[in-house]
């Protein structure tokens, strides 16, 4: 018997990544998977080989979330667990992202070294708002949106997981990527408040704060991919299973006393969430 045995689950941006990896997971746990993304053939195609359903919606715009849960409500009769995962790091389309990570791996090296500190990241100075409001839409509005969506299902059956994907980067804070971070702490308030919100409800709501983990939105790290394992005191960068087994527990009824809580897979890169 699986651990989400007879669930029904609906995971963002789970196309690839850390999300397809916490679908197969979820799937092979016993539960039914609706995986979403941007692109309806690539929801579709994570979603073919697990037997469940693809969903296309931008999580960040409420009409296209509302039209995805409207489409789920047709495909299955009750939603158990959400897991908002979908994200960006702002990188994706940037063609200047060598650079970027060239100045930030010279800037590790100089701050190991104990200086001098001859290399500044003035990230915040050439974000544009549109930058800022894409990262904050994603992540805060879309998480959001998918939770408001998802309770109108949850509320009264009285029951429901639902995990929110933050980061490290939301108490860690790193230079280079103040949007990032702004919105994965952002995520951590929420759950926490919504938590309080739903207990009563028994809808559990908790978070996971990835370390730096393998996967195409990493790709890019480059040169800074040795650094980042050495300065992990377990010695590598996460794989995605070191996050779908904690979205497995959090979405159980293992977790059953879990609720506004925040657990984080990190090699112990960050120790204290
Ligand atoms: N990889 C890491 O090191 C790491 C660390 C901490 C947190 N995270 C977080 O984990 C989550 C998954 O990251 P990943 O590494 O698998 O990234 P990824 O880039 O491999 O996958 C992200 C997926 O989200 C989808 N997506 C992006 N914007 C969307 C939107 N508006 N609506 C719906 N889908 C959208 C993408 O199409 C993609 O399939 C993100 O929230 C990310 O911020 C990742």
């Amino acid at each position: 018997m699986g651990r989400l045995e007879g669930k029904t689950a609906l995971v963002t941006g789970a196309a690839r990544g850390l999300g397809a990896a916490i679908a197969r997971r979820f799937t092979e746990e016993g539960a039914m998977v609706i995986v979403n993304d941007l692109d309806l053939e690539a929801a579709r195609s994570t979603a073919g080989k697990l037997g469940g359903h693809g969903v296309a919606a931008d999580v960040s715009d409420p009409v296209s979330v509302a039209a995805m849960f409207a489409e789920l409500q047709r495909l299955v009769p009750r939603l158990d667990i959400l897991v908002n995962n979908a994200g960006i790091s702002g990188l994706e389309g940037r063609n200047d992202v060598d650079q970027i990570i060239a100045q930030r791996a010279k800037l590790a090296m100089e701050l190991a070294s104990g200086g001098p500190v001859t290399s500044f990241i003035d990230a915040t100075t050439q974000t544009t708002d549109a930058h800022w409001r894409r990262m904050l839409g994603v992540h805060v509005d879309g998480t959001f949106f998918c939770c408001r969506e998802a309770l109108k299902i949850m509320n009264p059956q009285m029951a429901g997981a639902i995990v929110n994907i933050s980061s490290v980067m939301g108490t860690f804070g790193r230079p280079g990527n103040v949007p990032y971070s702004t919105a994965k702490a952002a995520i951590l308030g929420l759950t926490r408040a919504l938590a309080h919100e739903v207990a009563p409800r028994n809808i559990r709501v908790n978070a996971i704060a990835p370390g730096w983990i393998d996967t195409d939105m990493t790709a890019p790290l480059g040169i800074l991919r040795p650094h980042i394992a050495a300065s992990t005191p377990l010695r590598r960068l996460g794989e995605p299973d070191d996050i779908a087994w904690a979205a497995v527990y959090l979405a159980s009824e293992e977790a059953r006393f879990m609720t506004g809580q925040v657990i984080s897979p990190n090699g112990g890169w960050y120790m204290s969430q």
